[in-house]
């Protein structure tokens, strides 16, 4: 039985990976994704550097791929990522002025999320955006409109798919213990945001996770949870992927009533972006390792 199949059986919506299309014509990784997953992040294709490098220029060509390969073979979509200051093109980096920020943020926002309303589950609209004091990170959308961009963002979102499960994703957030200042900051942070009236359906915690650190993930996503209606690990990756530092932290999610699912960033090891830390549930080989076996016969 699949890891994907046991989650659907404990109530959770999925159990999922990135790809792009390279990996999805790559024929034995594309079985591993039809066996073993039901929902695709697209890894790079989303992003504004990607979808939009140019002002008003759109290349959908890669989401496309993806999205329409998971659609044809029944899979579940997060859409990932929207508004980030990373993989941002110099042109929306350069701006200075609030309105055109704002308008630019609104036209990304609703054109990719528009573009593929209602075959997307949810979607990490802003990512990254907290440093690790649990403050605001600099970036340019934090340093013209202030806190402001994430209404901005959101709303363009809830108006473009009102369907899809609105995301705000962050790393660093559930490997440190529900102390740690970028945890609370986001759970301060998200509480008043939703109060407000910002459509924020789910948190989102990466768990890009160091040896020793899944111990804290329980606790720290539990207090995560609390504060959205929904939640989700997305881009689980643990270096030396020992089999119970997975099993500690897929547990968490599976234990935690509105956590909807686990998503690990990569099927197998060389094709990861921390590949030199062997940190995913299948060698080279394309064969499962020990903590997706264990996965398999501990959940
Ligand atoms: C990574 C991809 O896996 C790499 O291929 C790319 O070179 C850099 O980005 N947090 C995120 C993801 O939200 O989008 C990042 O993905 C990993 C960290």
């Amino acid at each position: 039985q699949s890891i994907d199949a046991i989650f659907k059986s404990l109530g959770k919506l999925y159990f999922g990976t990135c790809a792009d299309s390279g990996l999805l014509n790559n024929g034995q990784n594309a079985e591993i994704l039809k066996a073993d997953f039901g929902q695709l992040t697209p890894e790079n294709s989303g992003k504004w550097d990607t979808i939009e490098s140019s002002q008003n220029n759109f290349n959908f060509g890669g989401l496309d791929t993806l999205v329409n390969w998971a659609q044809s073979n029944n899979k579940l979509v997060r859409g990932h990522t929207t508004v980030w200051h990373s993989q941002l093109p110099g042109w929306v980096q350069n701006i200075r002025d609030k309105n055109t920020l704002t308008a630019v943020i609104q036209k990304h926002v609703s054109t990719e999320i528009g573009r593929y309303a209602g075959k997307v589950l949810q979607w990490d609209v802003v990512n990254e955006m907290f440093d690790e004091n649990g403050g605001l990170r600099g970036s340019v959308f934090s340093n013209v409109l202030g806190e402001d961009f994430v209404r901005i963002a959101f709303e363009a979102a809830r108006k473009a798919d009102p369907n899809a499960k609105l995301y705000i994703n962050d790393y660093n957030t559930v490997e440190k213990g529900s102390n740690y200042g970028k945890t609370t900051g986001m759970i301060k942070y998200v509480t008043k945001w939703i109060a407000a009236g910002v459509p924020i359906d789910g948190i989102g915690a990466q768990a890009h996770l160091m040896a020793g650190e899944s111990k804290n993930v329980k606790a720290s996503l539990t207090a995560l949870c609390a504060v959205a209606s929904e939640c989700a690990l997305t881009e689980v990756d643990i270096v030396g992927a020992a089999a119970n530092e997975y099993v500690e932290t897929v547990k968490a999610c599976v234990d935690i009533k509105n956590c909807v699912g686990v998503t690990v960033w990569g099927v197998r090891d060389p094709d990861s972006w921390r590949a030199s830390q062997n940190p995913l549930l299948f060698n080279s080989g394309y064969q499962p390792k020990p903590a997706y076996n264990a996965l398999v016969s501990t959940l």
